[in-house]
């Protein structure tokens, strides 16, 4: 009897990954945990398998019963908008979140973690292979987000040290395509609800801002790949993103060239924005041979347009991305583009853990 927890499984990459597991015929129970701070119902409203629970709460504290075979941790917002309007949450989520779910795994079991790029900070070495410790500014505006993923991965590899238990880190670069929020508040989401809205295309700083854009499919391919399918047991962590390195300004004109009347207007940069991304994928094609991002980022971006298009349609979402806690903290947020919520105080801590579901007000940062 396999038994698997997803925490996030009802956010962007998570949803994808538990339709990936449902593939697997020795899964006999597979748990969702999610309490929609960032995810939506909808993302795995098309699932139709007895196998699947879905339970609504926060990781840290919901009422989960028996151990689990396999654990995936995503719980945790990946958009800097939302990571910094409740930065306490964001800790919480993702180290007491840990803390609580090394506690469920069945002896011999695995628990696997979607760390982030962010721990290599503003790198000073590209592209950034696994064995760079990156450049993080600890008491910045995204150390909340950095910090914690850099926390857990500790603590995981600590278990795996002193304690035995199987682990997998990945790093993932930037990740994109269907099931973004349209108010999620990242370059090409932001780009492309702006386009569909018939708004300017705003880019923070001159653009030049280089990322690594994996579309989601490949990247959820190489995860199943590493946590599951391949019978791999490297530890990690493990680079997974496209290593051809693109600037946000590029994006922003390819979907530009697609909405040619759109203009594209640039705003103050965003704080702390890393100036480059680029994973080294040498260990990774030692782990997962032949994974690659298949699909180019303008195949992606143009399946992201159609996406977006029949949702937007569906139901019009807010107009603008979350935005900003950017206010306390003193950073720059365009007057212009954050009409209302901009000069919202941070909540309270207490609350900030145990809020719901909240839109920031406001603007485009790119992770
Ligand atoms: N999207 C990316 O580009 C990217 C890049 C690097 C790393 N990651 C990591 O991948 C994971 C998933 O990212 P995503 O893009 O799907 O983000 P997402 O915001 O869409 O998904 C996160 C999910 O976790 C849920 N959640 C948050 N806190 C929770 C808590 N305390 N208890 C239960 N559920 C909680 C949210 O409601 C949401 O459904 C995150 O850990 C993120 O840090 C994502």
């Amino acid at each position: 009897m396999t038994r698997i927890l997803v925490a996030g499984g009802l956010g962007f990459i998570g949803s994808h990954l538990v339709d990936r597991l449902l593939q697997r015929s020795d899964l006999d129970e597979c748990l969702v945990v999610d309490n929609l701070w960032t995810g939506s119902e909808e993302n795995l409203a098309h699932v139709q398998d007895s196998r699947v629970r879905i339970l609504v709460g926060d990781i840290e504290q919901a009422p989960i019963v028996g151990k689990f075979d396999e654990i995936y941790h995503l719980a945790s917002p990946a958009s800097p908008p939302w990571y910094m309007t409740q930065p306490l949450r964001t800790i919480s989520a993702n180290v007491i979140g840990a803390m609580r779910l090394l506690g469920l795994l069945a002896p011999g079991g695995q628990v696997a973690y979607t760390s982030t790029s962010e721990v290599y900070g503003d790198p000073l070495v590209s592209p950034q292979p696994e064995s760079y410790r990156g450049s993080v500014d600890c008491t910045g505006p995204r150390a909340a987000y950095d910090e914690s993923k850099r926390c857990v991965e500790a603590m995981l590899f600590e278990a795996h040290r002193v304690m035995g238990v199987r682990i997998k880190v990945v790093r993932l670069f930037n990740v994109f395509g269907p099931r973004t929020r349209a108010d999620d508040g990242r370059a090409v989401s932001n780009f492309v609800t702006q386009a569909l809205r018939g708004l300017p295309l705003t880019v923070y700083g001159d653009g030049s801002q280089s990322r690594s854009w994996g579309y989601i499919d490949d990247i959820v391919e190489g995860l199943a790949r590493y946590f599951w399918r391949d019978g791999c047991d490297y530890p990690g962590p493990l680079n997974v993103g496209n290593d051809r390195e693109i600037s946000v300004l590029e994006v922003a004109k390819y979907i530009q060239k697609r909405f040619p009347e759109r203009p594209i207007v640039h705003l103050p940069p965003a704080p702390q924005d890393p100036t480059n991304r680029r994973p080294d994928l040498t260990i990774n094609r030692r782990m997962i041979p032949g994974w690659d991002c298949a699909v180019c980022y303008e195949e992606g971006v143009d399946r992201t347009i159609d996406w977006f298009r029949a949702e937007l349609a569906k139901q019009p979402a807010p107009l603008l991305a979350p935005a900003p806690v950017l206010a306390p903290l003193d950073i720059v947020t365009p007057a212009a583009l954050v009409p209302a919520a901009a000069e919202k105080p941070l909540a309270p801590v207490s609350a900030a853990i145990a809020g719901g579901a909240e839109a920031p007000s406001g603007a485009q940062l790119d992770l």
